[in-house]
């Protein structure tokens, strides 16, 4: 594994080699993205934390063509085994690649992914799995050409081609906390890719946990792509939208001055307005189930009677994500434990942390 910073580890890309690893983690939303247009641009600004555990380690190897044609070719294993269902999907995204990388059509590609959580998780492996692949080809662009010759221009870049797979996957790229969205206030937001905010972060978010409890594993009624489009009909995504920029900022003034009760107020509410949209859409629907709502009762009446900072989010999913300091740890999990893990299936649960974000391995 190569380790140092990211400027370390793309000097240590040579053009003798044929293949690249990357482990990319992915993230949970504070202030979530939820309505798009355009090619995968968001409505609304977003923040999330860069998380450790729940990860996407992907190999891509090359081989130059010995006969040239027009096509992209790829084999595509996902753990371990070939899956046709993802080398078309990825087939696709890579073909409407030209204008990044010029290469794609005079190498036959071999990609191998496998996630750190099992795959029937109900766990969201998208921004973990796109930013990977974007890393491991804003590589490859590396070997053959050169360029980039410093991280800033890598990071932009694979953060803009994780955008294109996965809006959310283009916040997973940087370390701690990232920002993806143009918000007036915000200086250096932008649409088409994420920036990093891990420099301005409060020490008392640095070690901050998030437990991901498994509460349905079930395929979702509903895909995010789905949701997204259902937003564009939405009666109150002007309102949404507003909200979203106003808690931008106040999640900000929060994540720098360590006002963790601050935060965790504007987390939940985050939550809870992802789902309220989802209920009143057209056609309306639900992804939270029976387990979700007694997790959400339980973690308020715990903060009520113990006043100790546990709070909740929730991707678009039935899945809590419980985050809380790592000072009060101690007396936080065995609550978890003893009272919530019996909601999720099969007493599963992912202790995750805000992580260093995302390694090249090979
Ligand atoms: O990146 P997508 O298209 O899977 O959308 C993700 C949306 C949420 O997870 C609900 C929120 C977010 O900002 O990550």
């Amino acid at each position: 594994m190569a380790t140092g910073s990211i400027d370390d580890q793309l000097l240590s890309l040579s053009s003798t080699h044929k293949s690249v690893t990357w482990r990319s983690p992915s993230n949970i939303a504070i202030v979530k993205y939820w309505g798009k247009h355009g090619i995968q641009l968001p409505r609304n600004p977003s923040v999330s934390f860069t998380l450790d555990a729940a990860h996407t380690d992907t190999t891509v190897s090359f081989v130059e063509k010995a006969i040239k044609n027009n096509e992209v070719s790829i084999d595509f294993y996902f753990e371990g085994a070939p899956n046709e269902v993802f080398a078309d999907k990825i087939t696709s995204f890579l073909e409407g690649l030209d204008d990044e990388f010029s290469f794609l059509r005079d190498y036959e590609f071999k990609i191998e992914s496998s996630n750190s959580f099992p795959h029937s998780s109900g766990i969201a492996s998208s921004a973990s799995a796109m930013s990977a692949l974007a890393l491991c080809l804003g590589s490859i662009e590396k070997i053959l050409t050169g360029w980039p010759t410093n991280s800033t221009d890598f990071l932009d870049k694979a953060s803009h081609i994780a955008r294109l797979g996965s809006g959310s996957a283009a916040r997973s790229v940087y370390p701690k906390v990232a920002i993806w969205g143009t918000h007036a206030d915000i200086e250096g937001s932008k649409d088409l890719q994420a920036i990093p905010f891990d420099s301005e972060l409060h020490d008392s978010f640095k070690g901050f946990h998030d437990d991901i409890l498994i509460v349905s594993a079930d395929e979702k009624s509903v895909s995010s792509r789905a949701g997204h489009a259902l937003m564009e009909g939405n009666p109150y995504a002007p309102v949404r939208y507003e909200q979203a920029n106003r808690n931008m900022i106040a999640t900000l003034e929060a994540l720098k001055t360590g006002d963790i009760l601050a935060f965790g107020k504007i987390l939940e509410e985050e939550a809870m307005t992802l789902h309220a949209l989802m209920m009143c859409s057209d056609p309306s629907y639900i992804l939270m189930k029976a387990g979700t709502l007694a997790v959400i009762d339980k973690v308020r009446a715990f903060r009520a009677e113990t006043s100790l900072p546990l709070y909740f989010t929730l991707d678009a999913g039935p899945n809590v994500h419980l985050l809380y300091p790592d000072e009060v740890a101690d007396q936080i999990w065995p609550f978890i434990e003893r009272e919530l893990v019996p909601h999720c299936v099969d007493g599963k649960v992912i202790r995750d942390r805000v992580g260093s974000g995302p390694r090249l391995m090979s």
